[in-house]
């Protein structure tokens, strides 16, 4: 265990200390078969659960009749899994492109902007993150993230400041990329006037507005997707995280006008809208819908926040629904030590003092019922 005893693993990862062996629904147990309340979900990722039944059987199924072909061939599923994705998606989206991490869905939407406007210029976030391959890094305005040569044409501005958006953006701006709530940075969200004020700053200047929704989309903030929320509808969102239950997969939602003008080669991924990962995120979606999945992240989210709001020791409850930040008096490392400690996962922050609550969206009141108490504990054993 850990990663001293982990000889053949490049040293990249910080583990939290528990070897995983399985997992259903809102628990997952270690090798020694102990249980753990996941508040985390592995990374925002185990939307249906862990292991859901449904998910689970069409993975099953589909790995037994065709495991793999490339996106050379046509797959009915592929179509019916990708309908049924733009059918849920907000107004004007009618296309989608399928990649397999959040990183490579926002190359590809970076690359899609600058063909279609011609331009080069990108304005992104101060405290955003969008993943660690060079296009996706060299929007993410986490300093630590950034390692050069960045790609050029990026300007960072803080995230919420319209103002200095309104700066920022020019007739050379192909596009504003940004997370509707910044989940690494702290889950920080800002008002609707700003999202509406970047909309029309975009219009204006005839750019794009890309919503990474890697992290708030498929169901995670109450609804399907962050957007249209504040009526704003942007160009192009990127996907991937809770959209197959865990399969790898991502995707980019392609608005109308630029669907129109892509081309044949323009852009590729040998492993993107695989079988696997069409069946697992088509039975991901058919279980959102009849579970009703974003309106139990709706109300349990509610029940969390309110609870939350009651301890003393949390100071601040940010996000939305089964998206949440609590800033905390003590040391969040701490806290998450011990809530460990007690079978529960949490994840933390870049902002010291933050944890991060990303549940699957099966989560119950009773599961909140049976979290509260383990973190009133670990909070006053810390302070
Ligand atoms: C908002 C956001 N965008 C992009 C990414 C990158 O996704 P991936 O790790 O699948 O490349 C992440 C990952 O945490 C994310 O949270």
């Amino acid at each position: 265990m850990m990663n001293d005893l982990e000889p053949y693993l490049l040293r990249t990862y910080k583990r939290i200390p528990i070897d995983l062996a399985r997992g259903e629904d809102v628990y997952v147990w270690d090798t020694a078969g102990r249980r753990y309340l996941d508040f985390y979900a592995g990374h925002a990722v185990a939307s249906t659960g862990h292991c859901h039944p449904r998910v689970v059987k069409a993975i099953q199924e589909q790995a037994a009749k065709l495991l793999f072909y490339s996106n050379v061939a046509g797959l009915p599923l592929r179509v019916e899994a990708a309908k049924l994705l733009i059918q849920s998606a907000p107004p004007g989206f009618t296309h989608a492109f399928f990649a397999n991490s959040g990183a490579e869905a926002n190359e590809a939407a970076l690359k899609m902007a600058r063909k279609h406007t011609g331009r080069a210029a990108i304005v992104a976030m101060q405290g955003g993150f969008h993943g660690r391959t060079a296009g996706a890094m060299s929007v993410t305005g986490v300093e630590r993230y950034r390692v050069p040569p960045l790609v050029p044409g990026t300007t960072l501005v803080p995230f919420g400041d319209l103002a200095a958006a309104t700066a920022a953006v020019n007739d050379r701006t192909a596009a504003v990329i940004l997370e509707p709530i910044q989940s690494m940075a702290g889950v920080k969200t800002a008002s609707a006037e700003y999202f509406q004020g970047l909309r029309g700053l975009c219009d204006r200047h005839e750019a794009l507005l890309i919503y990474d929704e890697v992290q708030t989309g498929i169901g995670r903030t109450g609804r399907l997707f962050f957007a249209p929320r504040h009526d704003v509808v942007p160009d192009l969102i990127t996907l991937a995280k809770g959209i197959a239950s865990g399969v790898p997969l991502s995707a980019v939602l392609v608005s109308k006008p630029i669907a129109e003008r892509v081309s044949y080669g323009e852009h590729g991924a040998t492993f993107g809208a695989g079988p696997l990962a069409m069946a697992a995120m088509k039975a991901t979606l058919e279980v959102m819908r009849e579970e009703r999945l974003p309106d139990n992240a709706r109300d349990t989210g509610a029940y969390l926040a309110e609870k939350l709001r009651g301890v003393r020791g949390v100071l601040e409850v940010r996000g939305l629904a089964l998206m949440a930040g609590i800033k905390v008096e003590a040391d969040a490392g701490a806290i998450q030590k011990h809530l460990l400690a007690q079978g529960v996962i949490v994840g933390t922050a870049d902002e010291p003092g933050v944890l991060r609550l990303l549940p699957p969206l099966t989560l119950t009141r009773a599961h909140v019922d049976e979290f509260i108490p383990h973190l009133i504990g670990s909070l006053h054993h810390e302070s």
